[in-house]
């Protein structure tokens, strides 16, 4: 089977998984919406048909699709081969930033993050989905150490070792509430999440 063939079967696997928790995330998003690292238009699913999605989207080789997935569910979409770092969007203009999986893949969180800040208007929110590091001394994290590097070459540089609630809560939003949860998948590597909702 082809590399993306395989891709797209994990990621529709990892989407079923995904979809309650998505749900609930992303209930009530305004009628335009930043999204960082939208992919191939994962999340397009839980905006209402007639938005607008800026979507931030620096790898060029997701754009037809997600221009098409935008065109069936009837976004608008504005998009941008741009980094999340550095994304040129107005500072405080912002009621909403969306991203799922996206933090373990930039180069830079913390930079990412000074920007969703930066961007959002105060009492705008992030609301946003991320597969972490597991806690010391469990199996989950004996796995993620040792399969750290195929993990990052067959996931195009996904680090499965980030900690990124504590990056999230160092970030200085003015509240947040984060969640913890399993998924349950034979992707070890992939089976600690947290989801959770900061306010600028
Ligand atoms: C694992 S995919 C997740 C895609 C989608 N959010 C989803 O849930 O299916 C990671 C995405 O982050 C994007 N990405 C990587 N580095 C980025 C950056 N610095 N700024 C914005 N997006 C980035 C990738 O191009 C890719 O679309």
């Amino acid at each position: 089977m082809l590399r993306g063939d395989r891709h797209s079967r994990l990621r529709g696997d990892r989407e079923r998984n995904l979809r309650s928790r998505k749900q609930q995330l992303f209930a009530g998003l305004p009628r335009e919406v930043v999204e960082i690292g939208p992919g191939v238009g994962a999340n397009l699913r839980y905006l209402p048909s007639g938005s607008t999605l800026v979507a931030i989207e620096p790898n060029r080789y997701m754009h037809g699709r997600l221009i098409e997935a935008a065109q069936r569910r009837g976004v608008r979409l504005d998009l941008r081969e741009r980094m999340a770092e550095q994304t040129d969007i107005a500072d405080s203009s912002v009621d909403s930033v969306i991203s799922s999986l996206v933090l373990c893949s930039v180069h830079d969180p913390v930079a990412v993050l000074a920007e969703v800040r930066r961007i959002l208007r105060p009492g705008g929110t992030f609301r946003f989905l991320e597969h972490v590091v597991a806690a010391p001394g469990t199996p989950t994290r004996l796995a993620q150490r040792m399969l750290r590097r195929p993990w990052a070459w067959t996931f195009e540089g996904c680090s499965c070792e980030r900690d990124l609630e504590q990056s999230v809560r160092a970030a200085g939003f003015a509240t947040l509430t984060v969640e913890r949860y399993r998924v349950h998948t034979p992707f070890l590597p992939f089976n600690t999440h947290i989801a959770g909702i900061a306010r600028a």
